[in-house]
């Protein structure tokens, strides 16, 4: 076995984790939720998550049948919905293709929507014991220390010796589960040893032959990217509210915040009175403008100008894609997380817009 591996095994036994909610089933379906979710989130913040979808949809078919809103709804606060929109839409493939049976293999999984080729071996190794090398950020991070790669991540060419490198480091196919204890604990070190800043160095295991720490580099790999300046947007967020209820409205399943239940928008040069008159059939008092939130998504920035809005008549019948809902419900809902931080700080707990409590 290579050293690397047969010393992360040993290091496992007595530091790593060993009670996470998806350790103890070879249940694919579970397995597959959980490296969704662990995705960008951390460990602490999913257990509750994952408990209570697998409560609502304890089976793929389960989940495959279920509306996409309920799966939102599930996901609401995690963060990041595509991961959602990707799960239930797999699952609706798989029921399909697979008669309802997990794919086994890293490459078939891998076909799935929302799986790469990580995660797609994360799970063939839990699930399926099969000899795959997993690659996501914090493993980068250890490999790139380990064997002193150096290069930005991202980049086709140091991602290639990554590669190779996770494949050198397998241990040997010995059948007897060492891979999903080799993975586990890459996956710990990455997480609680290797971590990104302040690194616990002399607490690893693999400090003796770690070539950052003995070229005294570790602060320097993996190579940092320079932070380019993202491209501002602004937009103005429209908080409708009558009584105690606010006006959402359901945005196009493509493009951001697929899916999910916002505050009308509109744009800054558009007079929001006039907006709520001619689009929603709705005489509201003069604005009040609440302080600016700023959003940052991968490609851009946004700048939102929220505007509480009180309704003066009476709201007509609903139309199409929105919903008259309380500011607790909304929270329950799939939004997006500044459409969350908004709500909570403009609404008191008893629903009553903070401005006019
Ligand atoms: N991050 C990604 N997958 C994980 C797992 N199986 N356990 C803990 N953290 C993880």
């Amino acid at each position: 076995m290579s050293s690397i591996a047969a010393q992360l095994i040993r290091w496992h036994n007595q530091h790593g984790r060993h009670y996470l909610p998806w350790q103890g089933t070879h249940d694919p379906y579970a397995i597959w939720l959980s490296e969704i979710m662990l995705q960008q989130t951390q460990v602490s913040t999913v257990i509750p998550y994952y408990t209570r979808f697998l409560q609502q949809f304890p089976t793929i078919q389960s989940l495959a049948k279920a509306p996409l809103d309920t799966v939102l709804s599930l996901w609401s606060g995690l963060g990041y919905y595509s991961r959602a929109r990707n799960l239930h839409s797999a699952a609706q493939q798989i029921v399909q293709d697979f008669k309802g049976q997990f794919p086994s293999t890293r490459t078939l999984i891998e076909q799935l929507p929302g799986i790469g080729r990580s995660t797609a071996a994360a799970i063939a190794v839990f699930a399926f014991g099969k000899r795959e090398a997993i690659l996501d950020g914090n493993v980068k991070r250890v490999f790139a220390r380990y064997f002193g790669i150096h290069g930005f991540t991202s980049e086709a060419n140091t991602l290639q010796l990554l590669w190779q490198a996770a494949e050198a480091a397998l241990p040997a196919d010995s059948g007897s589960g060492e891979i999903e204890t080799y993975t586990q604990a890459l996956m710990d070190l990455g997480a609680t040893v290797c971590t990104r800043s302040a690194p616990r160095c002399n607490a690893c295991p693999l400090q003796q032959q770690c070539i950052a720490w003995r070229q005294k580099c570790v602060d320097q790999l993996p190579t940092p990217k320079p932070r380019k300046s993202l491209p501002q947007k602004e937009t103005v967020m429209l908080l409708i509210h009558s009584s105690q209820k606010l006006l959402l409205q359901k945005r196009a399943a493509k493009g951001i915040w697929g899916a999910l239940w916002c505050p009308p928008e509109i744009d800054t040069d558009v007079d929001s009175v006039q907006h709520c008159r001619s689009h929603w059939g709705l005489k509201v008092q003069p604005p009040i403008a609440l302080p600016a939130l700023d959003h940052q998504f991968t490609h851009f920035k946004l700048r939102i100008y929220p505007q509480l809005l009180h309704v003066v008549s009476e709201p007509e019948a609903e139309q199409p894609q929105s919903i008259w809902i309380s500011p607790a419900d909304a929270l329950k809902q799939g939004i997006p997380a500044p459409v969350r931080k908004l709500l909570e700080r403009n609404f008191t707990a008893n629903l009553k817009p903070k401005s006019l409590s």
